[in-house]
C-alpha cells in the first residue's frame, strides 16, 4: 500500500507538468490497420494485469494463466479464433522501481533457452532475465500443444512496462521455435546491452519487433546507456490526440528524436528523475498499468 500512497502522490503532482512535444522530422506516421493493431494489443497487455479475465479482449479465450510465485511474474495466453492468433502478454508491476533503479541495473549473460547465438558478449538485465527463465518452460510447452492443435495461428509476444521487457526478452528465446513470431511492447525500458540490441534487430527484424513508447514515459528513457544499455528497433512513438496520424515509425535502434528527445520525469528514477509519470499508464488511449486505476492496473 505504501508504493500506491507514494505513487498516487506522483500522479498528482504530475498531473500538472506540460511538455513540448514535436513530432520527429522525417519520420512517417503510420496506417490505421498497424494502429488498431497497435490498440488490440494494448488490450490484451493490460487484461495481463488481472488475474482472472472474465470477458477477455476481442472476443478471445484465455488459454492459461502462467504465475511463478518465486519471481513474482505473471503472464496470461489468450487465443483469438476469428483472428487465428495465439497471444502470450507478460503483466507489468507497480513497483518497477525494483527493476530500473540505480541498485537494479546489472547486466547478466544471456543464458535464456535458444539463446546461445547471441554469443558471449550477450548481456541482459538481471531481473528481466529471472523472471523469463522463470516462466519459460511451461509457456513454450503451452505454446507448442496450442500451435500444434491450430496449425497457422500466428504466435504473438505483447506487455507493459516490466511485462515489455520481458515480452523482449521472450522474443528471443520464443522466435527460435515460432519464426513467425511479432511482438509488440508498450513502455519497455532498457533491457539489455548493445549485444542484445543488436541481436534482437537480427532475430526479429522490421517488422516482427514493435516498441511503442508514448510522449515523454520515462520508463523507455531508463536504465541509461551510460549503464551500458540500448534498446533495439523498432521504436513507434505515440503522440496525442491518439491515433494513427500521431503515431511514428522512429529510426532504428535507440534513436534520440523520438521518446529520448523528451523528459520523462517521474516516480522511480533515482538519480535523473526518469520514471513511471502518467504517459507510462495510457498506451493508445486505453488506461494500462495504473495503480490509481483498479481496473487495469496490479
Ligand atoms: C477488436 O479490437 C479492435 C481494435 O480495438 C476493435 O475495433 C474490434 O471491434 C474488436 N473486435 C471485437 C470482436 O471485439
Ligand atoms: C466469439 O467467438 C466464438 C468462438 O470462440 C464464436 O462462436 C462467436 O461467433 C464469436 N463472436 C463474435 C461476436 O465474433
Ligand atoms: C519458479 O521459479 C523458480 C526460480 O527461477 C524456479 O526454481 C521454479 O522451478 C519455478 N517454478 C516453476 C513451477 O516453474
Ligand atoms: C533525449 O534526447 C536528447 C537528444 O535528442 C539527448 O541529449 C538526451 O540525453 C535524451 N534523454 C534521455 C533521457 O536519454
Amino acid at each position: 500500500m505504501h508504493t500506491y500512497a507514494t505513487a498516487a502522490l506522483g500522479f498528482f503532482l504530475l498531473n500538472g507538468i506540460t511538455v513540448a512535444l514535436e513530432a520527429p522530422a522525417g519520420d512517417p506516421s503510420i496506417d490505421a490497420s498497424l494502429y488498431s493493431t497497435f490498440r488490440r494489443m494494448t488490450k490484451y497487455a493490460a487484461a495481463s494485469y488481472a488475474s482472472d479475465c472474465p470477458i477477455p479482449p476481442n472476443n478471445s479465450t484465455v488459454v492459461q494463466y502462467f504465475d511463478n510465485a518465486t519471481t513474482d511474474t505473471q503472464a496470461t495466453l489468450f487465443r483469438d479464433d476469428a483472428r487465428e492468433e495465439l497471444i502470450i502478454a507478460f503483466r507489468g508491476t507497480s513497483n518497477l522501481k525494483d527493476f530500473t533503479s540505480d541498485a537494479a541495473q546489472t547486466l547478466v549473460p544471456l543464458t535464456a533457452v535458444k539463446t546461445e547465438d547471441c554469443g558471449s558478449n550477450c548481456r541482459v538485465q538481471e531481473g528481466v532475465h529471472k523472471a523469463w527463465n522463470s516462466v519459460s518452460t511451461s509457456i513454450v510447452a503451452v505454446m507448442q500443444d496450442q500451435i500444434s492443435a491450430h496449425p497457422g495461428y500466428h504466435p504473438i509476444v505483447t506487455g507493459h512496462s516490466l511485462g515489455a521487457s520481458i515480452a523482449s526478452l521472450s522474443s528471443a528465446s520464443l522466435v527460435h521455435y515460432f519464426p513467425d513470431l511479432t511482438t509488440y511492447t508498450l513502455g519497455q525500458f532498457r533491457t539489455g546491452n548493445p549485444a542484445y540490441a543488436a541481436y534482437i534487430d537480427r532475430i526479429l527484424p522490421f517488422p516482427n519487433m514493435y516498441r511503442i513508447t508514448h510522449t515523454n514515459d520515462g520508463i523507455p528513457q531508463t536504465i541509461h546507456k551510460s549503464s551500458g544499455y540500448l534498446h533495439h528497433s523498432t521504436e513507434f512513438w505515440e503522440l496525442e490526440p491518439f491515433g494513427p496520424k500521431n503515431t511514428y515509425k522512429c529510426q532504428p535502434g535507440d534513436d534520440d528524436e523520438c521518446n529520448q528527445s523528451t523528459f520523462g520525469l517521474g516516480i522511480g528514477g533515482v538519480v535523473t528523475l526518469e520514471g513511471i509519470n502518467p504517459a507510462h499508464t495510457c498506451y493508445t488511449g486505453i488506461p494500462i498499468g495504473n495503480p490509481l486505476d483498479g481496473g487495469a492496473g496490479a
